[in-house]
């Protein structure tokens, strides 16, 4: 069963190609590997500051300019953080708002951000409730109760009396921890280098939808074939990936396979795991592939016959991508095939893999492997792709806040690294989940001051106030190359114009979330005061000071 596969880089959506594998499975006890935090790329051209207050919602005031106070001076000697002052909420979490300088320096130097900043902290407690998720959620409640405050990380501070929590109402939506992938099996193909480098490893990433976050397999299987990769560097792989509790076997692409080839072969792989017969959905992903709503994936999947020959995926947001490529699965999305169509591909793998298939697989961006699939199922079958389109390949270039302020619950994530593409942290975004549910992820909250929560992604301020369609996507994002004004409306319907550069609009981004002990969940959302995007109309920016919001989202007892 020697097949073979790797991938690697590729622009715009592109396979590229190399030749074959043989594969080496690695059995290995798991020894002290160490899990990596996932990298915390700043994105430092977007990130913003802030400022805050309702105050400036009388307007034409910089933000935050009159809406904040300097935090009050530590007394004499004493120590703030035990000294604050502690209220006890509703889910009997005690609510803590004092200022841990080591904290803030800690942030200053991760989000590079001014010595003196502005700082918001507020906590949010959820409710569960028997009621459907809804795209935004009006609360009648301010988000800013207080002054912001303005630290200095060079000072100390006394802690404060925290304001009453922000009170949410959520669906009973499953948390991500009981999601059970049993009937999945993934298809991964990368480097060895992707794999450990921390601005492109996916190991945090896998950790959330392939275990239950205590370091348990949730089910799913995960092949990984990894090209340039030494036996050591096998091990170590395997080693990081099941100390952290994923149920994988790592195998070595053959590196005289094209990448389309490599990719292709994906499906041979994971039909002959012995594995298999216990599995309904064999899975083609990209190694920055993030299933973000697992019980809302598995649901849907459900839906479908998979004793049925099914190719389920979605097509490229962008319309000239498939007019380049043609109708089929853009694979960074996720690919589902059912056992009985990943046979038909391993049965017809070699045929489907010639020099001619190759060639004709060619666009003129180098042969893709997505075409390759597609040729392999519509020449040698009558099956034809399903189309899922919650599923996202998300070939957007740009801010990507329009999408990810949408309100959507999307079924996947793709191209959330960097490079060419933009950045995002999925697994930080769905950290809250495991407080409210996989439903409120991104799940957005309107305050009657004018902001708006999308949970996990940003806090935005709109201090003209909030007179746009919030049912559409702000076009914050864009196509490329050729970008003729309407190349994702198929997809995503015309898109509201962006509010960058306007004065309207202001937004605090996620770039950290930590699960605590006590079951809430900690977010630190980042402003930069030099932001291109938080502009007013004459170019001048909005705030003067770099900003950091911190929710803490409580469970409910
Ligand atoms: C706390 O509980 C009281 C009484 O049950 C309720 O009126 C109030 O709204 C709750 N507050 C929060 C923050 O949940
Ligand atoms: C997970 O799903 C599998 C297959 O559908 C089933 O056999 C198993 O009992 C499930 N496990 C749990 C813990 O529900």
């Amino acid at each position: 069963m020697g097949v073979s596969i790797a991938r690697s880089h590729r622009c715009c959506s592109l396979r590229n190609p190399f030749a074959r594998a043989l594969l080496l499975t690695i059995v290995m006890f798991a020894v002290g590997g160490m899990f990596l935090r996932s990298d915390m790329d700043v994105r430092s051209a977007l990130l913003k500051t802030a400022a805050s207050a309702r105050e400036a919602m009388s307007m034409q005031k910089p933000l935050g300019w009159e809406g904040r106070v300097e935090a009050p001076p530590e007394q004499d000697g004493s120590s703030t953080a035990e000294e604050a002052p502690t209220t006890v909420s509703n889910s009997s979490h005690v609510m803590t708002c004092d200022y841990d300088m080591e904290r803030f320096k800690k942030w200053r130097d991760l989000y590079h951000l001014q010595d003196t900043f502005e700082y918001a902290k507020r906590y949010v407690q959820v409710t569960r409730q028997d009621i459907p998720r809804k795209s935004v959620t009006e609360l009648d409640q301010d988000f800013l109760v207080d002054a912001v405050k303005v630290v200095d990380v060079n000072k100390q501070y006394q802690g404060e009396k925290c304001p009453e929590p922000l009170v949410v109402p959520v669906t009973k939506s499953p948390f991500p921890s009981t999601a059970n992938a049993s009937d999945f099996m993934f298809g991964v193909s990368t480097t060895y280098k992707r794999f450990t480098d921390p601005r492109t490893s996916p190991i945090n990433e896998w950790s959330y939808w392939l275990t239950d976050s205590k370091g348990n397999s949730n089910g799913g299987k995960l092949v990984l074939m990894l090209l340039d990769a030494s036996d050591d560097e096998l091990a170590d792989a395997y080693n990081k990936l099941a100390n952290i509790g994923i149920d994988v076997d790592v195998y070595r692409s053959d590196p005289s396979l094209i990448m389309a080839v490599r990719y292709l072969a994906l499906a041979p792989q994971m039909y002959n795991h012995p594995d298999r017969v216990n599995k309904k959905w064999l899975v083609i992903c990209d190694d920055d592939t993030f299933f973000p709503s697992f019980h809302a994936l598995a649901d849907k999947l459900a839906e479908y016959d998979h004793e049925k020959p099914m190719y389920i995926g979605t097509f490229s947001e962008d319309v000239n991508n498939i007019q380049r490529h043609g109708s089929q699965a853009f694979g960074g999305a996720g690919v589902f095939l059912s056992v009985p169509m990943a046979k038909l591909v391993a049965e017809k793998y070699e045929s489907c893999k010639t020099e001619d298939k190759i060639r004709e697989a060619n666009t003129g961006w180098g042969p893709q492997g997505d075409i390759l699939l597609r040729k392999c199922i519509y020449e040698n079958s009558e099956v034809k792709l399903t189309l899922l389109n919650d599923l996202w390949q998300l070939d957007l270039f740009g801010d990507p806040s329009g999408f990810y302020e949408s309100g959507i619950k999307p079924l996947s994530l793709h191209h959330y690294r960097g490079g060419i593409w933009h950045i995002a942290h999925p697994w930080h975004y769905t950290k809250v989940a495991h407080v409210c549910g996989e439903d409120c992820t991104l799940q957005r909250f309107q305050t009657a001051d004018n902001f708006i929560i999308s949970n996990g992604f940003s806090v935005a301020y709109y201090p003209n106030g909030i007179d746009f369609d919030l049912g559409q996507f702000e076009a914050t994002f864009h196509a490329a190359p050729e970008n003729k004004g309407w190349n994702l409306d198929f997809r995503m319907g015309p898109q509201r114009p962006s509010l960058h550069k306007t004065g309207r609009k202001i937004s605090w981004d996620l770039q950290d979330a930590t699960l605590n002990e006590d079951g809430s969940v900690s977010q630190i959302y980042v402003c930069k005061h030099d932001d291109w995007r938080w502009k007013n109309p004459d170019g001048t920016p909005m705030i003067d000071l770099d900003g950091i919001i911190e929710l803490v989202w409580l469970p409910e007892r």
